[in-house]
């Protein structure tokens, strides 16, 4: 007899992923059908026209057919196609895998990439980092589940997650049963954290008997495009410590900054500079987001710093379960921490790229927010960063924002996700969109909405 789903366990009927949910669905359905869609559900540069960058391209290239390099399996003249820097970035990388991309490398990851990474993080921050405290990951994805695999050992132990949240958190917890305790971020202040919000939603958590491990945030923010300031991120980890919780600090959209009055920190530098060495934190990045958005190849670290020696052996022992992740990823990961040296052939067709690339976010970015806030009933906090705007919508009393994005999609081919996805204050409405398309159709999205949400009833 086939597998019936009353053979599946409860928690992985009750995970729930809006990204790819019931709207996205019945959006490829009416496309098959030949209704043209205009996607905005998902943060997926390349698939939204975004191209790769040359020279991570190049480096891969050489990395997955390395008798190019041996000049002229192929070509006469490999070196005309490759220039000399991603001919010497493809041999450090080789030499570092020993065996080449085809085998299977150390499960945290090949030990040159991840002292790159390192050097990278100290580069960024002005802080020592250590290879032996990073893993490389199949996108930041898998990394975040593993640290909540470990952190989470019973069903009465509880993660912190902002509302609203990218569902990943939620999905993660829920699939290892363990409770959500969500806090609220303040709209009104661009999204910003308050030290009165976290302490509600941890004493409401610790009375219904909930043991509260670790708290997550996510800066830049998605779906919420905010920045957290210096301040805001000292307040956290001044919480996160009186209460003994570690930090999970997601960070893939950290290159991705767009106004001139926000700027990124890393929680690694917060806490160095505020000297804490007794709370745990685990750090994301990502190769899926900002001007690199290789998403398909699946590449990114996890930092951890002030977790004992006996802790890292079991996520060590956790990620050996997969064996590692996919080299391609890991090749694109060390690209895009060891990006081309000033001076070097590659580096002004990089730099070229990057800016265009950036420089159209950053446009978009603006047009986007602009535009929505021109819409009578629809209001939108200033896009700061990351990839997406979250709009707060008024609706009629009677219908909810699931209601909303179908009538959406269905009369004007508009994919956007529910803010019931993503988790929001009780009585408010949101939808989530991002910010990838090209100009011409954030324009045409912004037209289309306002018309539907004119006679939106
Ligand atoms: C906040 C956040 N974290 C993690 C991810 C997943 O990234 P990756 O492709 O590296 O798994 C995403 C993807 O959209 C994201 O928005």
């Amino acid at each position: 007899m086939p597998v019936r789903l009353t053979d599946l366990s409860l928690a992985v009927l009750e995970t729930q992923y809006a990204v790819r949910g019931p709207i996205v669905a019945r959006a490829a359905e009416l496309e098959k059908a030949g209704r043209r869609i205009l996607y905005g559900n998902i943060g997926n540069p390349q698939a939204l026209g975004q191209k790769p960058l040359t020279y991570i391209r190049q480096t891969l290239a050489l990395c997955e057919y390395p008798a190019l390099l041996e000049g002229g399996a192929l070509l006469d003249s490999p070196a005309a196609i490759f220039p000399p820097d991603v001919v010497q970035a493809a041999r450090t990388l080789l030499k570092g895998t020993v065996h080449g991309l085809g085998a299977y490398s150390e499960s945290k990851g090949v030990k040159v990439i991840r002292e790159a990474v390192a050097r990278f993080i100290s580069q960024r921050d002005g802080v020592e980092s250590d290879p032996d405290w990073i893993f490389l990951g199949d996108g930041a994805s898998k990394s975040v589940q593993m640290a909540l695999r470990v952190l989470i050992s019973g069903p009465t132990d509880g993660i912190m997650v902002p509302i609203p949240q990218y569902p990943l958190y939620s999905a993660t917890i829920t699939l290892y049963g363990g409770r959500q305790v969500p806090y609220y971020l303040d709209e009104d202040r661009d999204w910003r954290l308050s030290r009165e919000h976290l302490d509600k939603a941890f004493m409401d958590a610790v009375r219904k008997g909930v043991k509260v491990k670790a708290i997550c945030v996510l800066n830049p923010g998605n779906p919420t495009g905010s920045v957290l300031d210096h301040e805001n991120i000292r307040m956290i980890i001044d919480f996160a410590r009186s209460h003994d919780l570690s930090i999970l600090t997601d960070e893939v959209y950290q290159e991705d900054v767009y106004l001139t009055d926000f700027a990124f920190y890393s929680f690694a530098k917060v806490m160095a500079e505020m000297g804490v060495a007794d709370v745990s934190l685990f750090s994301f990045h990502s190769t899926s987001k900002g001007f690199i958005g290789e998403c398909g190849h699946r590449g990114g670290y996890m930092e951890i710093r002030n977790v004992p020696g006996e802790v890292v052996d079991q996520i060590t022992k956790l990620q050996s379960i997969s064996l590692c992740s996919n080299l391609p990823g890991q090749v694109v990961t060390y690209c895009m921490v060891t990006p081309p040296a000033e001076g070097s052939p590659s580096h002004d067709l990089y730099v070229a790229e990057r800016d265009h690339i950036m420089s159209e976010l950053r446009s978009r970015a603006a047009i986007l927010a602009d535009g929505l806030n021109g819409i009578p009933g629809i209001r939108c906090t200033r896009i700061a960063g990351a990839m997406y705007a979250f709009p707060r919508v008024e609706l009629p009393a009677h219908r909810t924002d699931d209601d909303y994005c179908l009538s959406l999609l269905e009369s004007t081919g508009i994919c956007v996700v529910p803010g019931s996805g993503f988790g929001q204050m009780p009585g408010t409405h949101h939808f989530r969109t991002t910010i990838l398309p090209e100009t011409a159709l954030i324009h045409e999205f912004v037209e289309k909405l306002g018309e539907f949400q004119g006679q939106y009833k």
